[in-house]
């Protein structure tokens, strides 16, 4: 049987009231609420919703009747390790986003790569930086000069989406989404909410117009300011550009892509004249190296699914001060004490008195625990001053018993070391397993412990 009730509902904001009120609770208006009937039906129990929900059951698909666009349709860049690290090139309608502290160089990546996309598409290149003035500037510095290039210095982002859909380029960039802002939305430009609002609102051009868009994204040293974090599940791909500033070298990685893999690395070099492919960038680690001399050790590390080789120096010196200082540059802090006592435990070497410092060289960073048999090594040959013999790679994880631990990847590292032209490579034996090393022209010697490591040498 159906019931009668009475409801008050405030003209204003919708508010509802069992009883009258001269001012709405919710609002605060006067003389707003309105008495309405509402029909309670007690036939029907309270649990089942009559709203009727929308039938989905053709929207389900079985996995092997959706249809596939086989070709996605790719842009190559000009830049074949920014093509390997999108997956092999820009693909359509896809929203990247390039990360990077300020400085590191994400403009003149983006700008360089007109001059090769504006050979046959356009490209509208939006700045909420610089003028229009300042970007040819730049862009005259690195040679491009594209007809197709066209640029827009603004900042709000609707005006930018409707000039986008308008105008109709092939290729967008945005650079930076924390100059973007959409106006009466609250926040100033950078703020969690106009960065999220104006990636969404970018996300849909892109999506809609089938129009590839790269999108700048600063990020502060610790990597995790609000702007790029919020947008990194929006997006399609997200690309950090990283390397310290005082040096010359960047690596591009991938931390999402939904077009390829996260494990790839695109290594470039900040030049006068912009930013220069690195195509061989074991060759730049070694450039220079010392040979002859004691505490030098080369390890190969995985950059993603690339091996790179490194140099690890030491220098093991009498200590002026009553507690020896020990300095890692390069490697953890902690490793390097970890490494000292196994050294001293195990093999009974002492470091005691003495200062140990190690520094990798170019600005490198390792966070592998497979080189820890080059840092040992290198303290070892700095210790006795013995020099290794330059064509002499270590690698292999220490364990605190002194055991050489597996480490992954061992059969690229065995190429990319024999590709060096190194003749030797001692690696632990456990990771030799299933790597055929008949064929090869390297050395290959599987050792268990760091003291068959050292007799190596
Ligand atoms: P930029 O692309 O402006 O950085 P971002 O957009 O990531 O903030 O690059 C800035 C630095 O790059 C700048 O400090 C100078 C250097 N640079 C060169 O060394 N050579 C060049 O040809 C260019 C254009 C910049
Ligand atoms: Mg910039």
């Amino acid at each position: 049987m159906a019931k009668v009730k009475s409801v008050f509902i405030c003209r204003e904001c919708g508010y509802e009231a069992t009883k009258w009120n001269g001012k709405c609770p919710a609002c605060g208006e006067w003389n707003t609420l309105e008495e309405t009937e509402s029909v309670v039906s007690s036939a029907a129990p309270k649990s089942k919703r009559s709203v009727s929900v929308k039938d989905l059951s053709d929207s389900i698909y079985g996995i092997n009747d959706v249809e596939m666009d086989k070709d996605e349709v790719r842009y190559e860049t000009g830049l074949s390790e920014l093509d390997r690290v999108l997956g092999g090139g820009l693909v359509k309608g896809s929203l990247v986003l390039l990360g990077g502290e300020p400085g590191i160089g994400k403009s003149t990546l983006l700008l360089q790569i007109c001059q090769f996309l504006g050979d046959g598409h356009t490209i509208l290149y939006v700045s909420g930086e610089e003028s229009a003035r300042q970007i040819k500037l730049r862009a005259h510095r690195l040679g491009v000069d594209s007809e197709n290039l066209y640029l827009l210095a603004q900042t709000d982002c609707e005006a930018i989406c409707a000039a986008i859909v308008k105008e109709r380029p092939e290729i967008v960039i945005i650079d930076s989404i924390q100059t973007m802002s959409i106006n009466g939305l609250t926040g100033t430009q950078g703020s969690i909410t106009q960065v999220r609002e104006c990636t969404n609102m970018f996300m849909h051009t892109a999506k809609n117009e089938e129009i590839p868009m790269f999108i700048v994204g600063h990020v502060n040293k610790d990597g995790n300011i609000a702007g790029p974090k919020v947008m990194e599940h929006i997006v399609d791909a997200v690309m950090v550009f990283e390397g310290q500033r005082n040096l010359p070298y960047r690596i591009l990685r991938a931390v999402k892509n939904r077009f390829g893999s996260t494990n790839e690395i695109g290594v470039f070099e900040m030049a006068g004249d912009g930013l220069r492919e690195v195509d061989n960038p074991s060759a730049m680690m070694l450039e220079g190296r010392p040979v002859g001399v004691s505490g030098c050790c080369v390890a190969c590390v995985m950059e993603g699914s690339r091996p790179i080789m490194a140099e690890v120096q030491a220098l093991v010196t009498k200590s002026g001060f009553s507690a020896p200082r020990r300095t890692a540059t390069g490697i953890d802090y902690n490793r390097l004490y970890i490494i000292i006592a196994v050294l001293e435990k195990r093999l009974g070497f002492f470091f005691g008195g003495l200062d140990a410092y190690i520094n990798v060289i170019g600005g490198m960073r390792i966070d592998e625990p497979a080189c820890d048999l080059s840092v040992a090594a290198a303290l070892w040959s700095s210790l006795t001053d013995k020099p290794i013999g330059e064509d002499v790679i270590h690698l292999g994880e220490i364990g605190l018993g002194g055991e050489l631990r597996s480490i992954p990847f061992a059969e690229q590292r065995i190429l990319e070391a024999q590709r060096m032209g190194f003749n030797k490579i001692i690696l632990p034996r456990s990771a030799l397993k299933g790597v055929r090393t008949d064929r090869l022209d390297i050395k290959v010697i599987g050792v268990s412990s760091i003291r068959q490591a050292f007799d190596a040498i």
